[in-house]
């Protein structure tokens, strides 16, 4: 009798608690179906996240890099961040980099997204996230080369320089942002890729002449547009000759372009403090420098009229990947799957919701 009595009194002094909402698994199969074709909006998404960024409306500390003795070639990222404005999400990427996978028939990146509730720090989904970290990459590589070239003359001739599932995703969403080109060059040192990336841009249906170049220098001195998606952990170009005709290079991969040619050019980042680390090339700038006087700005600068773009020299974007894209295409893909009526979600999730039992 007393105890139900304690209990009851427990229970009317404790205030309502705040709804916990279920637990979602977004599979790439649906995230897949509301990505496709949307190319546009997500380009003006990835737009709206930087400008929030930029204004500070944003937490994303420095990513971590889960590297192993025993495979140096491996590691696996972690990309914690909070983005605030209409999004409003706080959570977390967490994307692994396996390059011998290729070898063996399947992607090299793999990764999931969790999203966190801004209210009660529950997780709320799990959503595969190569898919949407391809296209949140490709996104911001089709918004920079509009960027970057809008006082020049569009490039028509562009090479890509790396031929994996990054280029693909960059391709398209060039292609399906109005971009179209006279000539298109691969570059690959597997041709096997090289040639599976031709196969692709024949079936996309891209107008273009479409050259497979055996020599790195050919390609780049015959673009205006150059886009890195290698996986070179070290510099390997190393020539500023080669860039003499100051071509727009969408550097992003990170780790290609010896110093010296960083700079001899002008530089944009998606983040200052990001990109000057691990090793990217122009962290290897600022080591050899000493400062940073070789960065014109981030593309937010560009994009608000602080920095200018340049057309006397090479224009090199070297976007470090925020974890704020991530949320903010992973939360896009969840309204709309929520909207559809196709969440799935796992019951009972999180089993502990009282505190005392
Ligand atoms: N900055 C970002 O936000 C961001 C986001 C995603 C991926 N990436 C980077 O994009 C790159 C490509 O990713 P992916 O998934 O397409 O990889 P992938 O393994 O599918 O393709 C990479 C291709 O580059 C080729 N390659 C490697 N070294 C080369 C070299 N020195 N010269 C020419 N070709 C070379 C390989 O043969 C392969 O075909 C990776 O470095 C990845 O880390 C960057």
């Amino acid at each position: 009798m007393t105890t139900t009595v304690r209990h009851a009194a427990m229970e009317s002094a404790m205030p309502e608690p705040p709804p916990v909402r279920p637990f979602a698994v977004i599979s790439g199969a649906q995230v897949q179906k509301v990505l496709e074709g949307r190319e546009k909006q997500l380009v003006e998404l990835v737009e709206a996240t930087y400008r929030l960024h930029g204004a500070g409306d944003s937490v994303n500390p420095p990513s971590y890099f889960l590297r192993f003795p025993d495979r140096p070639s491996s590691r696996i990222i972690a990309l914690p961040a909070s983005i605030g404005g209409h999004i409003g999400v706080d959570g977390l990427k967490w994307i692994s980099s396996f390059p011998e996978n290729v070898q063996a028939g399947i992607p090299r990146a793999s990764a999931v997204l969790i999203l966190n509730d801004r209210d009660t720090g529950y997780p709320f989904a799990c959503l595969e996230s190569s898919i949407i970290s391809a296209t949140r990459t490709a996104a911001s590589a089709a918004l920079a080369a509009d960027r970057l070239t809008r006082n020049r003359p569009r490039p028509t001739r562009v090479g890509f320089f790396g031929v994996g599932l990054i280029a693909r995703y960059i391709h398209t969403f060039l292609a399906a942002n109005g971009w179209s080109f006279d000539d298109i060059g691969v570059y690959d040192l597997s041709a096997d890729s090289a040639a599976g990336f031709r196969c692709y841009l024949e079936q996309s249906g891209s107008t273009g002449h479409i050259t497979v170049h055996d020599s790195a220098e050919q390609l780049i001195r015959m673009s205006d547009l150059v886009v890195f998606a290698t996986v070179a952990g070290k510099p390997h170009v190393t020539d500023p000759a080669w860039f003499s005709h100051h071509p727009v290079v969408l550097h992003v991969s990170l780790r290609d372009l010896a110093p010296e040619i960083i700079l001899a050019s002008a530089n944009f980042v998606d983040d200052v403090e990001h990109c000057l680390k691990a090793e990217t090339s122009p962290h290897l700038a600022e080591q050899l420098t000493g400062n940073r006087d070789f960065l014109q700005g981030t593309l937010d600068d560009v994009m608000s009229g602080k920095a200018e773009v340049p057309t006397d020299r090479p224009v090199v974007f070297s976007p470090f990947g925020l974890g704020v894209l991530d949320l903010a295409v992973g939360k896009y893909v969840y309204d709309e799957v929520t909207r559809s009526g196709q969440l799935h979600v796992v019951d009972d999730f999180f089993h502990e919701l009282r505190r005392y039992g």
